[in-house]
């Protein structure tokens, strides 16, 4: 008998829902068993319940341990605090690990990208803590810790080392942000000297964007605090073919949350537009971490394949299929081959 997995669901609100339907069905289709606890967050939940994050939720992701979750809107300026911040923090999930690299048959800006972006997730700026000193005088606060610092760079080193990756950067901006970049970039430098087999590098944010788009192969593993990871996970999900496309994975020492780099793309959200890829990537490495392995492989090969055929894929990335055509195209694949 092969197990069961209960996995807290989170399909979110814009185009979650839409591209969360269309990765359960592709994973159902694995044929491995699912017990999808399913919950809404934000301001859903809010109509539903009175709560951004019913209680229930959370203990959900304590039993399970994994969540799969699709975006959820942030209002911009005001109202609620980020509910993916929130769950961040609540529990410590402080890698968020996004692989960017091409699909197979699919044009792009550029070809043959092999990067890995790790970002902090719980500290810096996105700890939330502002307030107005005096009226028209607000104070944002960064929060770096050592503590934070040192464990993102030992999972980056361990990452790097464990996965045959060659090199690291710390990405910085320590010439201004002197005490806590610094801070970040002494912690770095320390647990580099565990890992001498893998070449350590740092530059300077604003020169990293330029040199990323002039040339990203002279890149592999990029290791960065909270804003700056935010930012550049997104340009590097131009090289690929953009937002549709690239996953994440936020994962701690209790539990472990998957989803896109993306956001819920209000501009294209209710009409069968959005392109499912991004979840469905993080829903591979999701299958990874539950040592499901071998279908993981099915699913990223379906994928490949749908790819290479150059059809069923969805408008964002040149195809004018649906996103129900397009998860239909990847479990027809997956039939196939196997
Ligand atoms: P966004 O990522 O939602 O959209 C940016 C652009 O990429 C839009 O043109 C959109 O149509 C396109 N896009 C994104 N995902 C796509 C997909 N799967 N297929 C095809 N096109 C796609 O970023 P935006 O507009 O800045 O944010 C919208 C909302 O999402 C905000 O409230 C933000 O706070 C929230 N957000 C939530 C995240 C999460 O839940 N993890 C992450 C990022 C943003």
């Amino acid at each position: 008998m092969s197990t069961t997995h209960t996995i807290t669901l989170i399909p979110g609100d814009g185009i979650g829902p839409e591209v969360t339907d269309a990765v359960v069905r592709i994973l159902e289709a694995t044929g491995i068993r699912f017990n999808w606890e399913r919950f809404a967050a934000g301001a859903g939940a809010f109509e539903q319940h009175g709560e951004y994050i019913p209680k229930e939720l959370y203990a959900s992701i304590e039993r399970n341990h994994v969540a799969l979750k699709g975006p959820v809107t942030t209002p911009i300026g005001e109202g609620f605090s980020s509910i993916n911040v929130t769950l961040r923090q609540k529990f410590e999930l402080f890698a968020n690990f996004r692989p960017i690299k091409n699909l197979p048959g699919l044009e792009t800006r550029y070809p043959n990208v092999d990067l890995i972006v790790i970002r902090e997730n719980t500290e810096g700026l996105y700890v939330g803590l502002e307030h107005e000193v005096v009226p028209g005088v607000v104070e944002s606060l960064k929060v770096m810790t050592e503590k934070g610092c040192t464990r993102i760079a030992k999972f980056a080193f361990a990452y790097a080392h464990t996965h045959g990756r060659k090199k690291i950067h710390a990405i910085h901006k320590a010439n201004i942000m002197k005490m806590s970049d610094g801070l970040f970039l002494r912690c770095c430098r320390e647990v580099a000297k565990g890992y001498p087999s893998v070449t350590y590098g740092e530059h300077i944010i604003d020169n990293t964007c330029m040199q990323l788009v002039m040339n990203p192969y002279q890149y592999d593993t990029l290791v960065m605090e909270n804003l700056y990871g935010d930012i550049v996970s997104d340009l590097c999900a131009a090289f690929v073919g953009g937002l549709g496309l690239v996953p994440g994975a936020n994962l701690g020492a209790e539990a472990a949350i998957f989803e896109a780099v993306h956001g819920s793309a209000p501009d294209i959200a209710g009409r069968d537009l959005a392109n499912p890829t991004a979840l469905l990537q993080s829903a591979i490495l999701m299958l990874r971490h539950i040592d499901e392995g071998a279908a993981a492989d099915r699913v990223q090969a379906a994928l490949e394949k749908t790819y290479a055929a150059k059809k069923s894929l969805t408008r964002d990335v040149g195809g004018t299929a649906g996103t129900r055509a397009f998860a239909d195209a990847v479990i027809e694949a997956m039939q196939q081959g196997s």
